[in-house]
């Protein structure tokens, strides 16, 4: 049985005034069944561990470097996000392959060193809006995950099925669209990883989730929660959409 995960990406979002989103988002999910991850800024990452102790909710980092240290100014190791606190990592975010030229292979490189670390790495991926137009959405998921894993099947594994268009949109697949997706990914992840392994990764859908829609992508089979940028910044929206997750069961 996969516990469900609500993940809170926000991106670059967020001052030392916005950590009492969090409280508020506490006071109002004190005991969630799923599991929660907050992903803040780089600048935030200590402030919100302070603020998470003592309390069911995660602290993740949205990205890390391949080394766990070195002359690599401005990045962050795997091995500091943990030590600030962090148990997962954002890896191969849409925007992080667009703004910064990820690949699917430095994508598996940092997911290797966020385990090496400790961290449990969610793997985004997800076809953009030529590549669903031209009928191709399933074999770019299946190209994107192949090239995204890193090696193992022995340690925690979370994917996220993000449509690139539907990020920021407002847009989102139909739950049919969502299902086939998400069963392809499984069906995809057991090839790489042997059934038992796969059955055991946790899958999210990512784009544009808000409380109004989240009860119908959690109904969607094969899907494990949400990665939700815009609505994690709100505490009421984040809070609905965890209650929505812990009311799909
Ligand atoms: P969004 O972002 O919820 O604002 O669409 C999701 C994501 O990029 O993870």
């Amino acid at each position: 049985m996969r516990q469900k995960l609500a993940a809170g990406n926000w991106k670059m979002h967020g001052l030392a005034a916005d950590l009492a989103a969090i409280d508020a988002l506490r006071a109002a999910n004190p005991a969630p069944a799923c599991e929660v991850v907050i992903c803040p800024p780089a600048t935030l990452l200590a402030r919100m561990a302070e603020r998470l102790k003592r309390s069911p909710y995660c602290l993740g980092g949205q990205d890390c470097h391949v080394a766990a240290k070195g002359a690599h100014t401005g990045d962050i190791a795997a091995t500091m996000l943990a030590d600030a606190g962090a148990s997962f990592v954002i890896l191969g975010h849409s925007e992080r392959r667009a703004d910064h030229g990820e690949t699917s292979a430095v994508v598996a490189a940092k997911a290797r060193a966020a385990r090496a670390a400790g961290l449990v790495p969610i793997i985004c991926i997800g076809e953009t809006e030529a590549e669903r137009d031209g009928g191709r959405t399933l074999q770019v998921l299946s190209d994107q995950l192949a090239t995204s894993l890193p090696d193992g099947t022995d340690a925690p594994l979370v994917v996220a099925y993000e449509p690139v268009w539907a990020i920021g949109t407002g847009r989102t697949p139909s739950p049919a669209q969502i299902a086939e997706a998400h069963g392809h990914l499984r069906s995809q992840l057991a090839r790489h990883l042997g059934a038992g392994p796969a059955a055991a990764v946790r899958l999210l859908y990512g784009g544009s989730v808000k409380p109004a829609n989240a009860a119908a992508i959690f109904a969607v089979a094969e899907v494990d929660g949400a990665l939700v940028g815009g609505a994690s910044l709100a505490a009421a929206d984040f809070g609905a959409i965890i209650a929505s997750l812990d009311a799909a069961g």
